[in-house]
């Protein structure tokens, strides 16, 4: 049996996600394929449609449809709840199941580097789509202190409020000479090697940025004397989880063959 797997989203040019599930593909024997779907919000319900028609098993969901994708799901999954976004479809029997394998790719990245956020002070810069896979965890993983920082303090307050359980909040200016452990970045800004802001702030033990390129993004290098994590795992252990879901088979996925394909040899 074929399993048909694919990945819609707008734009599309620059994704990993292939890389990773054709990787996965081969690495299981499984008999299957993962297509790019790039496309635009006036076509998505004619696409939802073809998948159903032609029998597909899964579909990952990317930039901007991770919450509008929702409202084609018959059922939400409850990472999906907790994020208020949906990364992954299962399709079964005509019916669509909304995952969200984020927050668990975000929890792998932290484990794979030794870092606990229980009982420590966490700052998360940002309130955007990104921010939305942190939250849940950081929130569950009972840390001293979880501060959300965000330029348009007003987001950040909606999301506080509806996904965070009333974490702090609050604006750059007022993170200035602030002592934190974890400082994690899930804003844009690096996306495009643009310099991170003067941030001015105190990081004791880790800096984790949800931007993987390059290797040491604008956002890591603002720090020295702690660990830096740069999002390559998060993304790849996400895939693990969607092709969990789609396959029932679990895979440990070589971090350093991804590396390798994108940092060469640093
Ligand atoms: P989304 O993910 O919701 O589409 P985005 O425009 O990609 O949003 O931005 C993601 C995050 O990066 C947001 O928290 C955004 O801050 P605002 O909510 O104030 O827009 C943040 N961000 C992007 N560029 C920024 C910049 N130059 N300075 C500060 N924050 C920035």
């Amino acid at each position: 049996m074929y399993i048909n797997l694919g990945l819609i989203g707008h734009p599309l040019s620059h994704t990993f996600s292939p890389v990773i599930h054709n990787y996965f593909i081969y690495k299981t024997g499984i008999c299957g394929g993962y297509t790019c779907y790039n496309v635009s919000q006036e076509n998505l319900p004619d696409l939802v449609e073809y998948f159903k028609k032609y029998d597909f098993k899964g579909i990952n969901v990317t930039v901007p449809y991770k919450t509008e994708i929702m409202k084609y799901c018959d059922k939400l999954e409850f990472s999906s709840e907790e994020a208020g976004a949906v990364n992954t479809l299962l399709f079964d029997n005509g019916k669509i199941t909304g995952y969200n394998t984020d927050i668990f790719g975000f929890k792998k990245m932290l484990e794979s580097s030794n870092i606990t956020t229980k009982g420590k002070r966490v700052l998360l810069l940002g309130a955007g789509g990104a921010s939305r896979a942190v939250i849940p965890f950081v929130r569950e993983s009972k840390p001293d202190r979880f501060v959300i920082c965000n330029r348009t303090k007003s987001k950040a307050e909606e999301i506080s409020i509806q996904y965070g359980n009333g974490a702090e909040i609050c604006s750059f200016d007022e993170i200035v000479n602030e002592e934190y452990d974890i400082v994690i970045n899930s804003t844009s800004i690096g996306l495009k090697g643009e310099p991170f802001l003067d941030l001015k702030i105190k990081c004791k033990e880790a800096a984790v940025d949800m931007i993987y390129r390059p290797y040491e993004t604008s956002f890591l290098s603002c720090f020295s004397g702690v660990k830096k994590v740069n999002g390559l795992s998060m993304l790849v252990w996400q895939a693990a989880g969607s092709f969990k879901i789609w396959t029932g088979v679990n895979v440990e996925p070589e971090m350093s063959y991804f590396e390798n394909i994108v940092y060469g040899s640093k």
